[in-house]
Order: C-alpha cells, then structure tokens, then sequence
C-alpha cells in the first residue's frame, strides 16, 4: 500500500520546507522530494495544505469502559482523528477505572479493532483512583500504560505523592498530576471572580490550583523526579513551573486550548458547556497562558476533551458536570488565538501538539522526516468556517465554541500511512 502526498508544506518543530511531496509505504516515509514522479496507490492534492506530524493528544476522556453513553472508543478516536490527532492518550477515571491489567488491555485490545487513532491508556496512580494505595505501576507498563494519572481528582495525600513520585522515576515514567485542593474548592463551580458573583455562583479561587501545584514542584525538586502538570490555568501556575524550570527541577506542564481562548466571562448566561475543570479564568490568566506557551514554559497543548451527554449538561450549573469535548477544535483554536495573533509561529504548533508530547511520553514520532512514522495531519491555516453542532463527529456536543467563527481546518489525517479523516468525504 503506497500513499503519495503531493505539493505540501513540511511543517516540523525545527523548520518548514514548501512544495515537498511525501511518498509513504508500509506506514513509514519512504520518501520526501520536491517531485516524486512515481505514481502510488493513493495520491493527495495537497497543494496550498500544511504537513505536520500527526498530533498527539496527551489529555483526553474517551469514557470507555463503562460511561460510553458520553463516548466511546470508537467515537472517540474518530473525532480525534477529524481533529488531526493520531495519536490520544486517555484518562483513567472510567467505569471501572483504569488500575487493572484487565482494563488496560481491554482499552488496546477495543482501540486496536474499533479505533482510528492510536490510544494510549494512563493509569490510575492510586487504587480505585481512592487516593491511597499505589497501583502495581510495573504491571500497568507491562500491559500497556504509558503513564499514571488519578486525573478528575488530585492525589492529596503527601505520603502517597512522595512514594508516586519515586516509583514513576524508578520507571521513567509520566507522572499526570491533576492539581486541586478540593477542600479550598469547595462547593465552588466556576472561577472566582466578578462573573461568578454575577451570576450567583460559588466561586473556584486560583489558590486551589496553585496551592497542590506549588507542592508538588516542591517535592519534585527534593526527589528530583520528574512530573507533568495537568491543564494549567492560572498565570500563577504558569510562573511556579517557570520558576521552578529555571531552578532546574524536572517539571513539565500542558495546558488546554480553552485558557488560551476563552475566559469566564462564558459563564455569565450561566452556560453549562462553559464549566469545567479547572475552570475558565480572567483575561490575566488567558494572556499569561498565551505567554508561558510563547516562551516555552508550557510544554505542551492537550485537549482535556472531556464528553459529557446532553441530558447531564442540560442541568443547572450546579448540578452539570465539568468538562467541555475538545478534539475537533484545538488546532482551529491553536490557529486563530495563537498563530493569528503572533503569539507562536507553525513551527510552534508542531512542536506543541506533536513534539513534545512524544518526547514526554519517549516515543519515535513528532517529525515528518524519512523513515518516521506516517502520522501526518493535512491543514489549511486560512480557511474560517462556524463551528456548528451538525458538524461534531464525536458522540457529546458540550462545547462553549459552538456558533463561533474560527480560522484553520484540519483536510486529511494519515495514521501509518492510512487515512482515517478525510474532511471532503465527510
Ligand atoms: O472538566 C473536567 N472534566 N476536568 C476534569 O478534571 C475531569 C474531566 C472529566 O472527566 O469530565
């Protein structure tokens, strides 16, 4: 099986080279030349489109086992894949969590046979996601984990965050921490602000953030073990992982394209596809994120896509569970917040949604280059195109985007040489 992608743009972290085509056989890159005259099975027009290695998704819900009436693996991946990803990796608080073999095969074994982009499952850090016991975090690897998360609730107690930071340095492994006080947070639903006021909600100060943050870069440095920020979303958390970065402590940290999007002023019509978790700050935060993303500081974009069904977000504010879908809309919103307002460059974007996740996680992708991987994600970086709930491939619509004009369209994605989103055919 041969696929030849003619006329592109090669867009890698470290350069762009115009008017290359891409020959591809067996899934790998055979080739990259100027004109490729020998003919191949499949062949894409790719004149006027962006190649960047195909994107790698380090933060997502794909809710299956066990609540696929908000999605599942097949749904999943397949917005994933209109979004241009490649590659997810998928969090473990599902139904039963992920802190079993079992489990762990259960989600490659569904994602090798229904799925459209790779999926690589996190673990859970603690039993039952209880926040006490450790996981057999050896016995996960074995199986298929690739990191260690308890994402959706923080590991609070310092006993076990010291011994989960041991134990994943001793692996080399990705230690995911989703960082919130929830006895600060309260009965808080949104950001604590003046919006939150107005519309008559409890708020969620930045302090629970920063606070758990603030901990465990303390801990990271007296160990000297690494760790992964989740979804940072205050400009404090982005100045305690600069901080720390610049002291040496081996921290890295992602955050989502939300907070570098929108801020709470979405929540004032008290809009339940607006709420989540962390919750969406001040213009302050929005452009610190923009800033920590420009100057390196935030390693990495990861959607946080988090589905939810109608019915549930159709629930009061209170009541609606966090968490807002986000595949299909983070390199829209990656190119208009970001590249349009020169905040990063395209060499910025491959960096951030392929490059460094790879590195994080030690894997072989990230670059279009021979030999590599055919994991390419096709772009057009100049068409706008309203964001609207006809469109949405995956199986939730909770997203505050809807109805918003937006600029960049993922056209084709290739996953080892195959296509598995082809925007005309949809
Ligand atoms: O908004 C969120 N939704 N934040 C989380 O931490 C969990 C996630 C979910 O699972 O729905």
């Amino acid at each position: 099986m041969t696929l030849l992608i003619k006329n592109c743009t090669i867009v890698n972290a470290d350069g762009m080279q115009p008017d290359m085509d891409i020959m591809i056989r067996e899934g790998r890159i055979a080739e990259i030349n100027t004109n490729i005259t020998e003919r191949a099975g499949v062949e894409i027009d790719a004149k006027g489109l962006y190649a960047f290695p195909g994107f790698l998704d380090l933060h997502s819900h794909l809710r299956d086992p066990g609540l696929t009436h908000k999605e599942d693996i097949a749904t999943g991946t397949r917005a994933a894949a209109a979004g241009g990803y490649t590659t997810v990796c998928c969090m473990p608080n599902t139904k039963p969590v992920i802190d079993s073999e079992k489990t762990v095969r259960y989600i490659i074994e569904k994602a090798e046979k229904e799925g459209f982009t790779d999926v690589l499952p996190v673990a859970c850090i603690t039993c039952g996601m209880q926040g006490g016991a450790l996981t057999d975090f050896e016995k996960l690897r074995d199986a298929g984990a690739v990191a260690f998360s308890d994402d959706g609730l923080p590991v609070a107690g310092d006993e076990v965050i010291l011994c989960a930071m041991e134990y994943s340095k001793k692996l080399g492994m990705l230690l995911m921490l989703h960082e919130e006080d929830l006895e600060l947070r309260g009965q808080g639903v949104v950001h604590d602000g003046e919006n939150a006021r107005k519309a008559g909600l409890a708020g969620i100060p930045r302090a629970v953030e920063e606070s758990m943050t603030a901990r465990d870069i303390f801990y990271a440095e007296k160990l000297d073990a690494p760790i992964h920020i989740c979804h940072v979303s205050t400009a404090g958390s982005v100045e305690l992982v600069r901080r720390a970065k610049k002291r040496g402590v081996p921290v890295t940290c992602e955050t989502g394209p939300h907070y570098y999007s929108i801020t709470d002023e979405k929540i004032a019509d008290r809009n339940p596809n607006a709420k989540v978790n962390p919750p969406l700050r001040e213009m302050s935060d929005l452009l610190a994120i923009r800033q920590g993303i420009a100057d390196g500081t935030i390693d990495a974009i990861a959607t946080d896509h988090a589905p939810h069904s109608e019915q549930e977000k159709a629930q009061e504010m209170e009541a609606a569970p966090f968490g807002m879908i986000g595949f299909e809309t983070a390199f829209a919103l990656t190119v208009t917040n970001l590249l349009e307002t020169g905040v990063i460059s395209l060499e910025d974007i491959a960096r951030l949604l392929s490059k460094r996740p790879n590195e994080l996680l030690k894997r072989e992708g990230g670059e279009i280059k021979k030999n590599a991987p055919a994991d390419i994600t096709l772009c057009d970086i100049q068409e706008k195109f309203v964001y609207n709930k006809e469109e949405i491939v995956s199986k939730a619509k909770n997203s505050p985007f809807l109805g918003m004009e937006l600029k960049g369209r993922v056209n084709y994605t290739i996953r080892k040489g195959s296509i598995t989103y082809d925007r005309q055919a949809h």
